[in-house]
This record gives structure tokens, sequence and C-alpha cells, in this order.
């Protein structure tokens, strides 16, 4: 994971790559570390903790040069700690990178440098690199033309795994030389001045003219321009492109945390979802990015969704949802299982990978086999500069707007409407009627409206959890479309209250997992007025008869609830479409209280990183 910001031009490079690097905090946040070549050499500075730490010790001690690069960890190899975080240098301690990827041969590259008398500090794959890049520069000529860039492009030839890197070296005080492969880099140019970083979001305040690396290419920096070489055969010019820049849309606003405020911005980012998107003269949905025709969209006769974390939950939402609104058989694979699996899938499958960031490296690797393999990859995502929205033959864009806190939230609820809207449309061309259609369309335009009456109950909730603050292990139980909010619900949980929470399918319930239920170990039932609701209060009142406290999440009107849980959330009543929307906002609030009662850091969960770039 990591996150990389260089910089290069004729401007003081330290507060640009501090605020470069805030935000990209959401990449790791573990340590961080900056390094600035100047008068006086390779000046390095690192911290262990928060980028707060870092710009800490910066302000008593600031870096001074218009050369400079940083980075903020998410540790894979070696622990936390000052020696491990990067920039790293090289044995000669004149060579800086600062890395984002794993080096899978770095144990055969460390022996080989050993070898050679080479002694290293740290347990990390990254210094193994700056190494071996710094053991091709000592190799050339000190009159050697581009001697930094020769160097890493030997090094990298030698490597396994992935990277995005940026390297300067005090020798060469007017270069740095940014590499990509597997790990997003982008380059962002300016009228005197360039940079490099993992996300255009580092250089956008300064700079909308950026152009993102493709995997073996390599660039070279210095006072005069840039220069592109690669690593492989085909080479091509880099795609130059104009981004838009939005200040402050990241900004927290009244809100005491990112993610209460994108919880609550969901009517908003549903909308933004759905606008556009629904046909109501023909009762149907209409989604151009797809780039499929109707035949094409026709013939479609399987479909694989594919996910991490979150976006796999949404995705298993997703999985019912299409299935019931257009009978297509969907089924839902972990990325990082799929992508080492061999499924057996015809070329009428249809595969779609869902993805907040598009940079997830599970997701990627699944898509680029699926893609492999021949077959159409559509993506669902929401950052459309990623590499996701690049690599898939077309998709649906969730326009959520940023999402900072590490727990996803309203990416979910739009990943969800977004299957809704794939539903209606796949099921318009087969089964679904026009009134059919139309009651679909009704009930998704209630949902903003519907959404914000979940929001109101925020204290209601707020004190559920004070109530349940004590417990060290909450069950979460749903079936159908709810199945996937339960297992939503309680990654909410573990996530941000650090509270052991499980999810499962409400009958499963009597198959083994009624063992851990006791008088301490609260259940959240997904019970809404649907198909299964009988169902699920006969599981209910198994775990009352054991004593296990029961909150429900049931439909507004349901007054028979009452008797049976010891808390209840109301939802309004909604088709078993859109309820799961409306039942994840209510869990993602239980979370996010249970979270800030129990004082954790709530945007910023320990061992976690927003986008996980490692496989
Ligand atoms: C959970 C969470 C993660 C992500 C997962 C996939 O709150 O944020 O589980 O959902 O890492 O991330 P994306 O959607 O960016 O591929």
């Amino acid at each position: 994971m990591c996150g990389i910001v260089a910089y290069l031009g004729d401007k003081e490079a330290q507060p640009l790559l501090l605020e470069g690097l805030r935000r990209l905090e959401y990449r790791g946040y573990d340590s961080s570390g900056m390094a600035v070549l100047n008068g006086k050499g390779l000046e390095v500075v690192k911290k262990v903790g928060r980028i707060q730490q870092l710009e800490r010790a910066l302000s008593g001690q600031p870096l001074h040069g218009t050369l400079g690069i940083c980075h903020t960890r998410w540790a894979t190899h070696g622990k936390a700690t000052e020696i491990n975080a990067h920039p790293h240098t090289d044995a000669s301690g004149k060579l800086a990178i600062v890395h984002n990827g794993v080096i899978e041969n770095y144990g055969t590259l460390k022996k080989k440098l050993s070898d050679k008398g080479f002694q290293f500090r740290t347990e990390t794959d990254t210094e193994v690199l700056a190494f071996l890049i710094g053991f091709y520069f000592d190799t050339l000529n000190s009159e050697t033309e581009n001697r930094l860039e020769m160097a890493v492009m030997e090094a990298l030839r030698e490597v396994t795994g992935t990277y995005g890197l940026v390297a300067i070296h005090e020798d060469q005080p007017g270069v740095m030389v940014g590499a990509r492969r597997g790990s997003p880099l982008v380059l962002g140019i300016g009228p005197h001045e360039h940079f490099l970083a993992s996300d255009v979001s580092a250089v956008a305040a300064h700079t909308q003219t950026v152009a993102h690396l493709r995997d073996f290419d390599v660039v070279t920096i210095d006072r005069n321009g840039y220069r592109l070489k690669s690593l492989s055969q085909n080479q091509a010019g880099l795609e130059i492109s104009q981004i838009e820049y939005q200040s402050g849309v990241a900004e927290m606003g009244d809100f005491p945390h990112f993610m209460l405020k994108e919880i609550f911005e969901q009517p908003v980012s549903i909308q933004n979802a759905v606008r556009g998107r629904l046909n109501l003269e023909e009762s149907t949905a209409q989604l151009g990015g797809l780039n499929l025709n109707p035949q094409e969209l026709r013939e479609i006769d399987r479909i694989v969704i594919t996910a991490c974390g979150t976006a796999l939950h949404a995705g298993m939402v997703g999985e019912y949802i299409i299935e019931s609104l257009a009978h297509v058989p969907v089924e839902i694979e972990y990325a990082s299982e799929f992508r080492l699996r061999n499924s057996p899938m015809d070329r009428r499958t249809l595969v779609i990978a869902v993805s907040q960031s598009g940079e997830t490296e599970d997701t990627l690797g699944a898509l680029r086999e699926a893609r492999r393999k021949g077959h159409r990859v559509l993506g669902i995502c929401n950052n459309v500069a990623s590499t996701l929205a690049r690599e898939t033959d077309g998709g649906v864009y969730m326009y959520a707007g940023p999402e900072v806190s590490v727990a996803a939230t309203k990416s979910f609820t739009s990943q969800t409407i977004i299957f809704v809207l794939l539903g209606l449309l796949l099921g318009r061309m087969r089964f679904l009627s026009a009134s059919q259609g139309r009651g679909i369309i009704e009930a998704i335009e209630a949902l903003p409206d519907q959404i914000t009456q979940v929001l109101k109950q925020s204290s209601h909730i707020r004190d559920i959890a004070k109530k349940y603050s004590h417990s060290h292990s909450m069950l979460f139980f749903g079936r159908q479309m709810q199945y996937g909010i339960a297992l939503e619900g309680a990654l909410k949980m573990k996530e941000i209250s650090y509270i052991h929470a499980e999810g499962h399918p409400t009958a499963e319930l009597k198959h083994g997992i009624i063992a851990l239920v006791d008088e301490k170990t609260p259940s959240v039932f997904l019970c809404p007025k649907d198909g299964a609701y009988d169902k699920n209060i006969n599981n209910l009142q198994q775990i009352k008869a054991r004593k296990g406290p029961v909150i429900a999440v049931a439909t507004e009107g349901n007054e028979e609830i009452v008797q049976h849980a010891d808390d209840v959330i109301f939802i309004p009543e909604a088709p078993e479409y859109t309820a799961p929307i409306l039942s994840v906002v209510a869990l993602q609030l239980f979370a996010y209280h249970m979270a800030v009662i129990l004082g954790k850091d709530v945007d910023k969960p320990r061992n976690l990183a927003k986008s996980v770039t490692v496989p």
C-alpha cells in the first residue's frame, strides 16, 4: 500500500510534499518520511506514527530544497519502526528511494548483495532495492549521462514483484527517476515543476495536467522536463489528461469524523449514482458506460462479480438483486481467490469487478486474469482516474465523491444501487414488465428520503450502542439480500470498534453458531418485513430462549417485533432490493457510535489502510 509524493521544481519541496502526503494518508499511516536534496547533500527525516509526527519533526528542523521525495507507509516487510520507514537509502547513503509494492525476490537479491559484502540495516524489501540501484549507480562511470536512470533500469530488470518508486541521488542533484509496475504512479506536469505521486489527489491542487505511468514505464525528470523510457518492448508515449480539481471536497465540515460525514452524505451519493440513469419512458435503466449493445446485454447468460471487503459484500447483495430482477445466474467470488483459480466460464459470462478505489491489487489481479482469458470485464468504481477504470471494457462510475474514512460506507450503498440499476436494465430485457420496471424506479427514487429517515435515528442508535458497549463479541444475522448486510455490519463493527463480530446467514444459527450465544453476546437480527420474516422470527426466538440479547432491524410499523427483541431500529418499508441500503445505514451508525463510545480512532483504525495495493 503506502503513498508516494515527489517534487522537482522551483519552489520549496517540503510544504508541497507534506500537503500531498496528507492527501495520501488513506493509503497507510504507520510511519512516514521525507528526503530532500540540497546544497548539503541528501537529508532524510523519518517518523513512526501518523503524518503529524513527521510534520512536528520537520517544523523544528525543516528540510530546505526544491527536490524531494516522501512516503507514508503501511508495513508489509518489517515492523512499523523508524528504521523501516521510507525513504530508504543505499549503502553509500547518497541514494534514497520511496517505494510502494512488494519485491517478491528480495531474498535472492539480498543474498546476492550480501555475498558482495553489503550489510543491511533493515528487514525491508525496499532497502534491498535501494542497495541494488545504488550498486548499479556506483558501477557506472561518474561522467555517465542518465546515470540514475540507467541504474534504476538495470536494477528493475532483476526485480520480480510490484513497484511504484521514485529515486534521487546526491551525485545527480537535479534529477528524479520514477518507475511503475503494478503499483500506481502519476506524473503531474506544471509549468516549472513536476510531481510524481501514487494518486492524483496528491498533486491536483497544484497541477491538473497529469499522466498515469503504465507498467514498465520509467520516467526521468530534470529541470528541463521529463523523458519516458520503458522496460518492456512496447513503449508508447504517455497519455496526458486534464483532471478536475475541486478544492474542499474532502473537508470534514461540521462533522467530528469523515465516517459520520460520509454516512450522512448517502441521500446525496445515492442520487448521484442514479442521476441520468433512469429511463422513465421505457421504465428501465440506461447505463451507457457498459459499452454493450442491447443484443450483447441480452446474450449475457451468467455474471461473475469479483471484489474484496465491503465491495464484495455489495456484490453479495448484487448477486441476489440481479438474480431476482433479471433471472441471470450470478456468482460472487473473492477477488483474491478468483485471480488464482481456474473457474470455468464460457464466452457469454460477464465479469464485474467492484472497487471504490479502483486500485485494490487483488481486484485488479482478478480482472486481469479474466481479461487474459478473453472475458469481457466491467467495473463498478468510484475513482474515475483509477487503474480499474482504465483496464476494464466498460462500467458504471459511482460518483460518490471522495471517501476518506478508511471504513467504507457511502461506496457500499452506491455499489448496491448500481446493482439495482443493472438488475432493472437486464430484467427489462427479459422478464420484467413495464409496470414492474416502474415500481423499481419508484423504489429507487424513494431511497434518499428513506435514508434520511434512518439517519434521523442516529441518537437512538447511539443509545443502543452505549448499552452494548461492554460486549466482547457480537453476532449479525441476515437472510437473502440481508445476508450481505449482516456481513457488512459485522465488518464495520470489527474494523472500527475492534469488537469481535461475525456475520452469518440467519438459519445457519442452528448449525453451530448458537453455541456462542449467551447473556453477554448480542445478536443483531436483520428482519425487515419480507418473504423470510416469519422464519427470522423463529430464529430470533431461538436466541432469546438462550438468553441472548437481540437488536432487531425491522420495518417501521411492525409492532410485534418489540415483544421479541430487546432493542429495535426501524427502517422505512421498502422492497427487498432497496431495503438492504436502509438496513446497512443503521448498522454503519451502530458501528460508528460504538467506536466513538469506546474511544477508537474512527477514521483511521489500527492496522488498516484505505487502499490495499498489495496482494
Ligand atoms: C471496509 C473496507 C475494505 C474495502 C476493500 C476493497 O470498510 O473499506 O474492506 O472495501 O479493501 O476496497 P476497494 O473497494 O477500494 O477495492
